[in-house]
Parts: structure tokens; sequence; C-alpha cells
């Protein structure tokens, strides 16, 4: 049986995340892998009611803090019922967002600092870290004009946050990638769609056993 891996795609609005999970979830299935497609908030029945939640509503909606809970435990449930039963199985999980995410969007503007978020990973998720993530890395204006084109102006409470916002989730994103440079991989997101899914196979194959 082959090892079970976990990957993460991250970065801002519209970079490409959903797109690249599904294509590179299809490319490793055609190498022979099983492989679920998830996403966070979500991938469960519980945590996909923890996500509407979430991304309904008003901003004054939640309290940062409860914001920060809800989203860990969201991702407790989805790691005690769909990523580890996975993993052990020796399937691959590709997760579109995850513990970076939090990271990065609850840490910018004074909130929570990354030790506090860290510790809520542990306690909801006893702090299970993908193998491989992927920032999806492109200009804020860009992103959100491929958002915004994809979704004719709609946004959710999140996405609908200012660009100076979407900014510093950016920067926080880019800045994993320098402090993990084994675990966290930033990719061009300006090239073609089946450009950067390459990109992605060629950043795990050290992981294919
Ligand atoms: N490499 C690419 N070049 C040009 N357009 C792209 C590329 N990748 C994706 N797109 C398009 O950009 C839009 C956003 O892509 P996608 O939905 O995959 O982003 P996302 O990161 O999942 O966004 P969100 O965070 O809002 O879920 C879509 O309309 C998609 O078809
Ligand atoms: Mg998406």
């Amino acid at each position: 049986m082959t090892q079970g891996r976990l990957i993460s795609l991250e970065g801002g609005e519209g970079t490409g995340k959903s797109t690249q999970a599904k294509a590179l979830a299809n490319a490793l299935e055609i190498n022979g892998h099983k492989v679920w497609l998830t996403r966070e908030p979500g991938g469960t029945p519980g945590a996909e009611t923890i996500r509407e939640l979430l991304l309904t509503g008003s901003e004054e909606k939640w309290n940062i803090r409860t914001e920060a809970l809800l989203f860990a435990a969201a991702r407790a449930e989805h790691c005690a019922k769909l990523i580890r039963p996975a993993l052990s199985r020796g399937e691959w999980v590709i997760t579109d967002r995850f513990i970076d995410s939090s990271r990065a969007y609850q840490s910018v503007n004074g909130q929570l600092d990354d030790a506090e978020i860290k510790d809520l990973h542990r306690v909801g998720s006893n702090n299970l870290m993908p193998d491989r993530t992927f920032i999806l890395d492109l200009p804020e204006a860009v992103a959100s004009r491929r958002a915004a084109a994809r979704d004719r102006g709609d946004s959710d409470r999140i996405g609908g946050r200012d660009s100076a916002y979407h900014q510093a989730v950016m920067a926080k994103f880019r800045q994993f990638a320098v402090d993990e440079p084994d675990r966290v991989r930033l990719v061009d997101a300006s090239q073609t769609a089946e450009a950067i899914t390459e990109m992605l196979l060629q950043n795990l194959s050290d992981l294919m056993s």
C-alpha cells in the first residue's frame, strides 16, 4: 500500500485554488492514486453546516475569536471524519484551504496571533499538518478581477473584505513559504492552469512512493 498524503492548496480569493485542486486530483488519479478532493471550511456534513454559518450574514455577525473557533471546529470535524481515515487507508487528500488559511486570515490586523491559531489547531485537530502546501501567488488586483468575473460581483462574508485586508493576507501566505520551505511552496499563479498543474506535480514527486 502506498502512503497516504495530505496536500493543501492555499492563497487568496480568485487565485485558482479550486481549479488546481480539481486538476491535481484528476492527475493523481490517472497516476493510480485513490484521491479525495475536499475543501475548508467544510468537507463533511457537519463542517459544511459550520461553513454556512461562517460565510453568510453580516460582517459583524461573529466576534473574531468566535470566528476562529468555528474554523477550528470545522477543521476538527474534517480531520476526524474524512482526512485521518483516508490517510490511514493510504489514500491522498487534496484540500482546497486548510490551517494556513486560518493562520493568514485570522492573524492580520491584530486579530489572533499565530501561536493562538496553532493552539486551536492542536486542540481541535491534534495538529495534523499537510505533507505539502501550495500557495498560489497572484497580485491581489488580478485575483479579485478573476473572482469578480466568476461571481459577477457577488462575494461571501470574508471575500467581501477590503483590498488592503486581502493584500495583508497574501503577505502572510508568502511568509509561510519563506519560514517553512520544505512543506510550503509558493507557486506563480499567473501562468496557464495547465502549466501550474504541471508545476504542482513536479513539486510532489518526492512524496510519490
Ligand atoms: N491559471 C489561470 N489563468 C486564468 N484564469 C484562471 C486560472 N486559474 C483559474 N482561473 C479562473 O479564475 C477564476 C478563479 O479561479 P478559482 O475559482 O479556481 O479560484 P479560487 O482560488 O478557488 O477562488 P475562491 O477563493 O474565491 O474560491 C475562475 O473563473 C477560473 O476559471
Ligand atoms: Mg475556490
